[in-house]
């Protein structure tokens, strides 16, 4: 593993150990400042554009409830954690910590298993996402701004955080209050607001990108498109004879980051089970082979997709790691004054995590000035 990534691993494991304290102390304590320093990505988009379909590519797994509607009715925090090749991969609620899903079904068949070597148990995964939703919305159509929190370690991974997010969406149907429509874009708005937030905006090919709901929000909460990567879905559904490069090649609407096209499953190949090696390699072979496209073909599809996020919160990291480490200083003085007066060992969850961060803190702090005292400050890549 190289410095940063393992800076970066350290980072989103802060993260984590931040998020179990939950509003431990006031409100504007030091470890809700340090996540909040600490860089995420949230995929915002209208109802359907394919927002979740973008997650699952990225992590190569297939995981997430779907279904018509508005399925994803909370956040859900979604924490990928790179772990060393041959390492068994395993999904982990923060809301059941001791449980690990690692039970490898045998849902993708046999065929399959011979392609990839790890499975966890994705039915499982998806089912409590859905009654982890329900517990909180109690089975009607509400949504909740409470985040569900899931982590997956995974030798296949890059670290990232992802966050996905309720639909935007115009009208409230049946069942819904009217003020759904208001409710999910406070709730949007309010992660794609912070500025250590970036924003992958999600809009679909066959629709006008200047109705798009993700392009509208965005435009708003980062005018310059520093922080926001446009992502152009279901290239395959466009009508014949039209193509999207006025809005891949940056002419429709500029961003500072390159639009990224992307051809995700169609709802026939998820109702044919088609997984999702087989789905990179079907979206490989269509930039490969496109007359629209085939010139950008290197620099489009999910696969690549993560990989510029994952250099893009690398870049980010950098940058901030001189505010990182003096909020992480701050945080160990804090841990340390606050574990003296709990005294330790102490076996309540509170003291256990508050020493996890003090740890992990500890660690960066320790792997960030290795890496100066190498000389190389910029990096090592
Ligand atoms: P979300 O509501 O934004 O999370 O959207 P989903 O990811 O659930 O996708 C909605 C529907 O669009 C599903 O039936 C997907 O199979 C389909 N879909 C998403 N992306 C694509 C794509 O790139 N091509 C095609 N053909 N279908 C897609
Ligand atoms: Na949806
Ligand atoms: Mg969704």
């Amino acid at each position: 593993m190289t410095t940063m990534e393992s800076l970066i691993g350290l980072v989103n494991r802060i993260q984590r150990a931040c998020t179990v304290l939950g509003d431990y102390g006031d409100d504007d304590n030091t470890f809700s400042s340090l996540w909040e320093a600490l860089p995420s990505v949230a995929v915002v988009g209208g109802q359907s554009s394919g927002k979740s379909s973008v997650l699952e590519s990225i992590v190569g797994r297939d995981f997430l409830p779907r279904g018509s509607g508005i399925v994803t009715r909370r956040p859900l925090v979604l924490q990928l954690h790179k772990i060393e090749d041959g390492a068994q991969e395993y999904a982990e609620f923060l809301h059941i910590p001791k449980r690990r899903f690692t039970d490898f079904s045998n849902i993708m068949g046999e065929r399959d298993l011979n392609l990839i070597p790890y499975f966890p148990h994705l039915a499982m995964v998806r089912k409590e996402i859905q009654d982890e939703t329900d517990r909180v919305t109690g089975r009607t159509k509400q949504i909740s701004p409470v985040p569900i929190h899931l982590s997956i370690y995974s030798p296949n991974v890059v670290n990232l955080t992802l966050i996905d997010l309720p639909g935007l969406t115009k009208v409230a149907i049946e069942g819904q209050p009217e003020s759904i429509v208001q409710d999910i874009e406070v709730m949007v708005r309010s992660y794609v607001e912070k500025p250590n937030c970036i924003i992958l905006a999600i809009s679909p090919a066959n629709q006008d990108i200047a109705t798009s709901d993700a392009i509208k929000l965005s435009r708003e909460v980062d005018p310059s498109g520093d922080r926001t990567f446009g992502v152009l879905t279901k290239l395959d559904l466009m009508d014949k004879g039209t193509n999207a490069l006025d809005v891949l090649e940056g002419r429709s609407y500029r961003l500072q980051q390159p639009w990224v096209g992307i051809v995700n499953r169609s709802q026939a190949d998820i109702n044919k089970n088609v997984d999702m090696i087989v789905a990179r390699r079907k979206e490989r072979e269509y930039f490969a082979t496109s007359p629209d496209y085939g010139h950008l073909a290197n620099k489009m599809g999910s696969e690549y997709l993560a990989k510029l996020l994952s250099k893009h919160l690398e870049s980010v990291i950098r940058a901030r790691i001189p505010s990182i480490t003096s909020l992480i200083n701050k945080s160990i003085d804090e841990l340390e004054s606050e574990m003296d007066h709990l005294g330790r060992p102490i076996a309540v969850d509170a003291g256990a995590q508050l020493y996890t961060i003090l740890e992990l803190c500890r660690a960066f702090d320790r792997i960030f000035k290795e890496h100066l005292d190498g000389g190389r400050p910029g990096g090592d890549r």
